[in-house]
């Protein structure tokens, strides 16, 4: 069947409506003075790629002005538009990295990021974080090299950080991320994840921001087998210590 030319919304009477009213508002210059919502994420006009430092003045400026709501939809907001200028980050350099108790995995630090901390980070082939929950910090992640799998969970029902024995979780999310690939995680959207490094490793930057009280976290020990998988619902069990 072929759609529908017109929607029924859009039919003549309320078009001819429509354009009377849009002809008045020209007419009174509401539309022609109305500013231009550019967005937040990226005010440029084209996508041309940023070094760190272009990234940091920007990224500095975007996050500062939005870092205040810390609602959900105001951290969904904030990551978005803070990941918007990171896919633009062309040539990062690598920091000195240290390596970390966890084996194949090191860390580095871009200074000059506010409010935001820049880490840098890479994983040897094969290498894991395991899965961790956000509790103070809502993060972009941003691949720079070689590919990494990433898992992210919520808790299902009330989110008791201190819960003893088996609760279910939720994946919310398994992405393969290649450069360029972003994977976002507030304190109330995907803040559980995990990290599995490609064959050839991996390597990019988490961009946090700390917008709670620092406490202790722990790591999600998730049973292997769903228990429901067309919800991808799992047990899983707090192990504190990580
Ligand atoms: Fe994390």
């Amino acid at each position: 069947m072929l759609p529908n030319p017109m929607p029924r919304f859009l039919a003549l009477p309320h078009r001819r409506q429509l354009l009377a009213a849009a002809a008045g508002a020209l007419a009174l210059g509401t539309i022609a003075r109305r500013p231009v919502e550019l967005g937040d994420a990226d005010e440029d006009a084209e996508a041309t790629p940023l070094d760190l430092a272009g990234f940091l003045t920007r990224g500095n400026a975007l996050a500062s002005r939005l870092v205040g709501d810390r609602s959900a939809v105001g951290q969904d907001r904030y990551l978005h538009a803070l990941a918007g200028l990171a896919v633009r980050l062309a040539g990062v350099p690598v920091p000195a990295m240290k390596e970390q108790a966890t084996p194949g995995y090191s860390l580095g630090f871009h200074e000059g990021g506010a409010p935001f901390t820049m880490l840098h980070w890479k994983l040897a082939p094969g290498a894991a974080i395991r899965e961790h929950p956000h509790l103070y910090g809502n993060v972009v992640t941003l691949v720079l090299e070689g590919d990494v799998r990433i898992r992210n969970y919520e808790l299902v029902g009330e989110r008791d950080y201190e819960a003893r024995g088996t609760f279910r979780v939720r994946r919310t999310c398994e992405a393969f991320l290649r450069p360029g690939g972003t994977n976002l995680v507030s304190l109330e959207r995907n803040y559980v994840h995990g990290f599995l490094a490609g064959p050839s490793g991996a390597r990019g930057l988490d961009i946090t921001t700390r917008i709670r009280e620092r406490r202790e976290t722990p790591t999600l020990e998730i049973a292997a087998k769903p228990v429901d998988e067309a919800q991808a619902l799992y047990e899983a069990s707090w192990k504190s210590g990580g």
